[in-house]
């Protein structure tokens, strides 16, 4: 079995797919780390030197490339369920499970003011208000894919432990 984590940007993915991973063994794959090393860019150059729709086509072509693979926790890029028909081949992908990591936009807004200029998408907004403006707009297109996940799991207030022990709970 694979497990899948969807959220937007700054809802704990990775650190909670990496905690998660080192409960139940499976392997730990970030989709933007996956493809920052099959391109051999980061993600802000890929976006710089090649443009969105470039970055979305190789996304879609790498997602399919580790849905192949079993026992995996993969953590996707918040944009990555959005696109194309990315949602409906996670939801049809083999034995795996996807799961909806759910964060509030203050706590959003409060995770993604420090790493702006890692994420393109915001890396322009200057001020918080700016910041939870724009988030509440895009949160709110993004939720209709989001909310098809297998489960949802609402994170605010919540340990990264806490939440993969509820995880880990709800599978095994
Ligand atoms: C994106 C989210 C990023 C990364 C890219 C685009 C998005 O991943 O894939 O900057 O469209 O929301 P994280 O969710 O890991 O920041």
């Amino acid at each position: 079995m694979s497990i899948v984590l969807i959220g937007y940007m700054g809802s704990g993915k990775s650190t909670i797919g990496k905690k998660l991973s080192e409960i139940i063994n499976f392997e730990f794959i970030d989709l933007d780390d996956y493809i920052q090393k099959k391109e051999n860019l980061s993600i802000p150059q890929i976006f710089e030197a090649k443009g969105e729709i470039y970055f979305r086509k190789r996304e879609h072509l790498y997602l399919k490339e580790v849905l192949q693979l079993n026992n995996i926790i993969l953590s996707l890029g918040g944009g990555t369920p959005c696109y194309g028909n990315n949602m409906d081949t996670i939801l049809n992908a083999e034995n795996t499970h996807s799961i909806y990591l759910k964060s509030s936009i203050p706590i959003l807004v409060r995770r993604l003011t420090p790493e702006k200029t890692q994420r393109p998408l915001i890396a322009h907004l200057k001020s918080d208000e700016e910041l939870t403006e724009f988030i509440g707009k895009h949160l709110f297109e993004r939720s209709y894919y989001y909310s098809q996940s297998n489960q949802t799991i609402v994170t605010d207030g919540k340990s990264i432990s806490a939440i993969a022990e509820e995880i880990v709970a709800s599978l095994f």
